[in-house]
């Protein structure tokens, strides 16, 4: 059922020790044997998505009924690397290094820094990181994000099945809705891992965000709580909310950093980090399941194992990705932050937050 005894090396070619490899085994054999099997994910597409031009709306579009959601983005780099990065040395230093026209006109800088939207048969940079670049490109999903049940239903009549179903079928229609923290946070580390070679070891672009975590890269400068208080304030999250975010982002990071370790085919700066960086959080998710006892962690950690944190390992690191995917999927779906006390030590203080 699983491969928990697959990988038994010390080290391997891009460095990575693997001396947490055997505690990290024999206190899976333990969790497996306690726990049920888990849930299945539902029938969602669990790749990041990319915004498809002829389908976004744009900042714009959303600034009608999310004026403070929109003020607080344009206070970031997401919102402002659209003015700024063109203009950097740097930006135009790594373009050269490989060889590509503008930053604002080639696909590889485009797909992280920018959102592009079609209209008629031009395609066009609208905005920097955008909303869109989290939540998904809109036209198939706004008409239906919003509508509590027809012209007249209005928020306090809508009833909580309903709400369900309005959720849902957003999430059918492309919305990365919030209400699965794991549909926003797969877009993060799409971008934050940096999962492109050339880019890294040609181009000399960082490797992604080291220290990213999620709380506390979401819960600074990034939050836009408005729609919970009426639009009154940016609300803080709840410390049931903070656990469970904590722990899809660690997931989802190292879904993200197994994927990036996939596409290595040199021991070149980009393997060797994005190899340290799934060690690391490997280490993390141990730290967590220790704590919490949870049957998706623990699908995921056995994924995990599977996985050899080696070059030219494309097909294995890829299918240990999309396990750890469904898995941080499904814990996303059912944790109760309420039962996960036990996780505070490990959250960042919040002075720390970005
Ligand atoms: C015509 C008004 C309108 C437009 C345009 C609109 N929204 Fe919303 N949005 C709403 C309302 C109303 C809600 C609250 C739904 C609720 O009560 O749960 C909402 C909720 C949300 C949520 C929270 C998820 C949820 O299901 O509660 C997100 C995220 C969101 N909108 C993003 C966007 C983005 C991004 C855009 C632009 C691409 C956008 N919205 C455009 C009205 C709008
Ligand atoms: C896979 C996603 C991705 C791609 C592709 C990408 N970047 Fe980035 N880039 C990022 C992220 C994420 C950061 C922020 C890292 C951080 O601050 O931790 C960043 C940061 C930067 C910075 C530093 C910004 C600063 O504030 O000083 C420069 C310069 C840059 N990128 C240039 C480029 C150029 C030029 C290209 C195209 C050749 C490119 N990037 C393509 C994801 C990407
Ligand atoms: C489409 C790609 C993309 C997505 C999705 C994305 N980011 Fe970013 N993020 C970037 C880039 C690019 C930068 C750097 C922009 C610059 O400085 O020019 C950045 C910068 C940041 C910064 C500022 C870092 C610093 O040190 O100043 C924070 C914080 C951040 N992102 C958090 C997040 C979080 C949290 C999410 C998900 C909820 C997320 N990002 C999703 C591309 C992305
Ligand atoms: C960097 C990624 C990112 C960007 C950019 C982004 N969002 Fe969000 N959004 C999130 C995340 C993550 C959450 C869940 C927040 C949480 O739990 O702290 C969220 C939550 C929301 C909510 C629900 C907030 C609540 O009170 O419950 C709305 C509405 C929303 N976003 C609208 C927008 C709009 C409009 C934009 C553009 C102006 C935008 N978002 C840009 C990541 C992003």
């Amino acid at each position: 059922m699983n491969g928990i005894m697959t990988n038994q090396r010390k080290t391997n070619s891009l460095g990575i020790s693997n001396d947490l490899h055997r505690s990290f085994v024999a206190w899976s054999l333990v969790i497996v044997l306690q726990l049920a099997a888990p849930c299945a994910a539902a029938e969602t597409n669990l790749e990041p998505l990319k915004c498809d031009p002829a389908l976004v709306l744009g900042s714009e579009s959303c600034a009608k009924c999310h004026e403070n959601e929109v003020r607080q983005w344009k206070q970031t780099p997401h919102c402002q690397t659209f003015e700024t990065l063109h203009r950097k040395p740097e930006a135009k230093a790594i373009t050269k290094r490989l060889g590509l026209s503008t930053v604002k006109r080639n696909d590889t800088c485009v797909k992280c820094h920018y959102t592009q939207q079609q209209k008629g048969s031009r395609v066009r940079v609208v905005d920097g990181v955008s909303c869109e670049s989290c939540h998904g490109a809109s036209k198939n999903w706004t008409p239906l994000h919003n509508d509590y049940g027809g012209p007249n239903v209005t928020k306090q009549m809508e009833s909580a099945e309903h709400r369900q179903q309005r959720r849902e079928a957003s999430i059918a229609a492309g919305m990365n809705n919030p209400t699965n923290l794991y549909l926003i946070a797969r877009q993060c580390l799409a971008c934050h891992t940096t999962p492109d070679e050339q880019l890294v070891n040609v181009g000399g672009h960082q490797p992604g965000s080291p220290d990213f975590e999620l709380v506390r890269w979401s819960q600074g400068m990034v939050r836009h709580n408005f729609l919970r208080t009426n639009g009154t304030s940016n609300a803080t999250a709840t410390p049931a909310e903070l656990r469970v975010m904590y722990v899809v982002g660690v997931m989802a990071d190292l879904e993200a950093s197994l994927r990036a370790t996939s596409k290595a085919t040199k021991k070149a700066p980009f393997g060797t980090a994005s190899a340290q960086r799934a060690a690391g959080l490997k280490r993390k998710l141990y730290e967590i399941q220790q704590l919490i006892e949870d049957p998706n962690v623990q699908q995921a950690m056995d994924a995990a194992l599977m996985a050899p944190l080696k070059l030219n390992q494309q097909d294995v690191l890829a299918s240990a990705a999309e396990s750890v995917g469904k898995a941080a999927f499904a814990f996303a779906q059912s944790a109760d932050g309420n039962d996960l006390a036990a996780l505070d030590s490990l959250l960042p203080d919040t002075s720390k937050y970005k």
